[in-house]
């Protein structure tokens, strides 16, 4: 699966280190040539010769290390590979990619590299909790980095949480999705996922049922078939794939915005329940009760981002995908919501309470196209979203 493909794996300081070893393992077993960097902490964990022996490889340890230097810059070693994966990535490393710091062999190449970057976080449950590990995995996501794991449970520090270091076959997939050459690849789809919240005041807001699950399957399958996925995500239940560009949002406003700056792309998926209407009475600080009586909220109507998008004159995505969440005459109200918004395919669904989709893991869905109505058996939400990547790439191939 990965034969011929070259990682930079840089091993950071962290009790995870141990899985690295096999991590490389695995790697290699899958065709890959692993060229192993240990951090200074990371050698407190896992020698610089165990390492090199797994690898087969030399190790690289120090920046200023002139044999290195001149055998391969750090600038080189950081272009000759086709994908930089961290793990474990520790807070102090995240911290340091998120900064732009390059004051040791392995920032420095992160900085340097211009291919894409998976990073496996592994930490202490608090450390990854802390506002400032989530502030950097956000603005690393925002630069495109590609994040798995990390998995909750018992961890060394005999804390129980999330920051374990996803495990060694989760890392593989990773890898293997980053490093696709599906049908999709050089392909920019744009996904959009999950509810948005729409505020009433800057405690409460107005949002739906909405896990983000479909919209989440649907940005795997595609990055799994090759393609540059953004994914576009108000507040969802669940955490994004890996291998896909994240963009988060609350505001349906902030949704549209964010998939025009995204723009260009070979296709946009709107699979997000966006807010149909805002709070336009919105208050700038916490409505109090009052004895004058209740609160009236006014409402405005938000941009309707599928069909903006779908009406573009220029620079539109050759394939517009939209979705409709129907409590009854499912297919007469999606197709005529089709040739409303303008998309392409709408892919319809029946989210009565009875049928459990909202918030399920099964969806029972109708693709409705210039072929007409085509309606599929109830599946998972993972096999619809493969079934719909498919179609994506064979329309576009
Ligand atoms: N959608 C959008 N922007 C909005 C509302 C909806 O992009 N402001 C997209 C959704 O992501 C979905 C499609 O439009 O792909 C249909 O959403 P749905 O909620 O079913 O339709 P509505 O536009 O709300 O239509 P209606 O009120 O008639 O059900």
């Amino acid at each position: 699966m990965l034969a011929g493909k070259r990682i930079l794996l840089i091993i950071g300081g962290g009790i995870a280190a141990f899985k690295s070893l096999d991590l490389i393992r695995r790697l290699r077993d899958q065709g890959a040539t692993v060229t192993p960097v240990l951090t200074k902490a990371a050698e407190e964990f896992v020698t610089p010769l165990s390492v090199s022996a797994l690898a087969a490889e030399k190790v690289y340890r120090d920046l200023f290390d002139l044999t290195d230097e001149a055998e391969m810059g750090h600038i080189e070693l950081s272009r000759a590979a086709d994908l930089v994966v961290v793990a474990p990535a520790t807070a102090d490393l995240m911290a340091k990619m998120a900064g732009g710091h390059a004051n040791d062999l392995a920032s420095t190449l992160l900085m340097a590299t211009d291919k894409r970057v998976l990073i496996a976080p592994s930490m202490n449950v608090r450390m990854w909790e802390h506002p400032a590990t989530q502030r950097n995995l956000a603005t690393l996501t925002g630069d495109g980095v590609l994040v798995v794991g990390p998995d909750e449970g018992a961890m060394a520090c005999g804390e129980f949480g999330p920051g374990r270091m996803a495990e060694v076959p989760q890392i593989i997939d990773a890898v293997g999705a980053a490093l696709a050459d599906g049908p999709l690849k050089g392909r920019h789809v744009i996904v959009t996922s999950g509810p948005t919240h729409e505020p009433i005041d800057p405690v409460r807001y107005i949002a739906n049922r909405s896990s983000g699950a479909q919209g989440t399957a649907l940005a795997r399958a595609l990055a799994g078939l090759g393609a540059h996925v953004t994914f576009v995500t108000g507040p969802a239940d669940m955490p994004p794939p890996a291998g896909v560009k994240v963009v988060r949002v609350q505001t349906a406003r902030q949704m549209l915005e964010a998939v025009q700056g995204a723009l260009p792309a070979d296709a946009a998926v709107f699979a997000a329940a966006v807010a149909d209407w805002r709070v336009a009475n919105a208050a700038d600080s916490k409505m109090k009760k009052t004895k004058t009586g209740l609160p009236v909220l006014e409402f405005a109507e938000n941009p309707d981002i599928l069909a903006t998008v779908s009406q573009m004159e220029t620079g539109r995505p050759g394939l517009v995908v939209g979705f409709a969440a129907e409590t009854d005459d499912v297919i007469a109200h999606a197709t005529a919501k089709r040739d409303r918004k303008g998309c392409d395919w709408i892919v319809a669904n029946d989210v009565s309470p009875e049928t459990g989709i909202m918030g399920g893991s099964e969806n029972a869905v109708t693709l409705i196209s210039d072929a007409g109505a085509d309606s599929w058996p109830r599946m998972g939400k993972d096999q619809v979203a493969n079934r719909i990547a498919q179609l994506i790439a064979e329309a576009l191939a």
